[in-house]
């Protein structure tokens, strides 16, 4: 069971709303739980699932928390960061968790000041419980608190930590943006099968059914790599062997690396946007 703290969620959305859930079905104590946000139909939206407090002023939950998830789009977290720290106090006493995407820690340190952060990256399962997030903590962050977090993330889904901030943008390329290389994959997959003259519904429930079974296989043989999981399945001079020249032909690793290449690039470059 996880440690007892007072959460403040500021921004009552879809990401924090995954998590509040999470942790009310981890057990944790909703009387623990305050979340901040200046949208009526949110906070309706939030007492309606889970029953916890909620608040329209982000000062106030600041003040009763112990830890404060910054849970706004990345577009807003400068100007919310800026009012809480006008209006708030002993901001270094509090651990702070940020879900945003592309908010460095040497941002917040400047809006904050120097408080303990632990920068996250979570993914859009999350908002199934089955998300896979990176963490990132500052020198600030107790070694109980890194547990913490660590453990407030995992309500949604796996999570591992980075040693480096910059490795968040891996993170980013690999978890974060990682469902929609999926959904093309599996969408390239269903337009084949059309055109080998499946219908429609009959694509989508085969091609989901298998990633859902391939994610499942890799996850019960954690002892086998993915070469050796392939190769298991792929009969010599079979139709698998014919499907896999083809993709080795075209060179889908390299597509693949400059794909993730991309996306981690784009993620650094986003640290100086916001
Ligand atoms: N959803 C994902 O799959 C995902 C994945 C990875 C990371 N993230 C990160 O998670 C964060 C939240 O994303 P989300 O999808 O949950 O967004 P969201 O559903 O839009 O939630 C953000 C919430 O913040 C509220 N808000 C706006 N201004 C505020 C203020 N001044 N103080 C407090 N709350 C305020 C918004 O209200 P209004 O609706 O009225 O504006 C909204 O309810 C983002 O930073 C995003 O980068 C999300």
């Amino acid at each position: 069971m996880m440690e007892q703290k007072k959460i403040a969620f500021i921004g009552a959305g879809n990401m924090a709303s995954s998590i509040i859930g999470g942790l009310i079905q981890t057990g944790y104590d909703k009387a623990n739980i305050i979340a901040s946000d200046p949208s009526d139909e949110n906070r309706a939206k939030i007492t309606a699932s889970f029953a916890i407090k909620t608040e329209t002023d982000n000062a106030a939950a600041i003040a009763w928390a112990d830890v404060v998830v910054l849970a706004v789009k990345p577009q807003i977290m400068a100007a919310v960061c800026e009012d809480i720290a006008a209006r708030s106090a002993q901001l270094e006493q509090k651990l702070w968790v940020s879900i945003a995407a592309g908010v460095s820690i040497e941002r917040f340190h400047g809006l904050l000041g120097s408080v303990p952060v632990v920068r996250t990256m979570p993914n859009t399962p999350a908002l199934l419980g089955q998300g896979a997030t990176g963490l990132f903590a500052s020198e600030q962050v107790s070694s109980s608190d890194k547990t913490f977090a660590g453990e407030l993330m995992s309500a949604v889904g796996v999570t591992t930590w980075v040693e480096q901030e910059a490795q968040i943008n891996a993170v980013t390329a690999a978890s974060g943006s990682g469902p929609a290389y999926f959904f093309l994959f599996m969408e390239a997959m269903q337009q084949a099968a059309l055109e080998l003259g499946l219908n429609e519904q009959q694509a989508r429930a085969l091609v989901q059914q298998t990633a859902l079974g391939s994610a499942q296989m890799v996850i019960n043989n954690p002892d086998l790599d993915l070469a050796t999981l392939r190769a298991n399945v792929t009969s010599k001079g079979g139709t698998t062997a014919e499907a896999i020249r083809t993709f080795m032909e075209q060179d889908l690793s390299t597509t693949v690396k400059q794909a993730m290449t991309a996306a981690a690039d784009r993620g650094a470059e986003m640290e100086k946007l916001f």
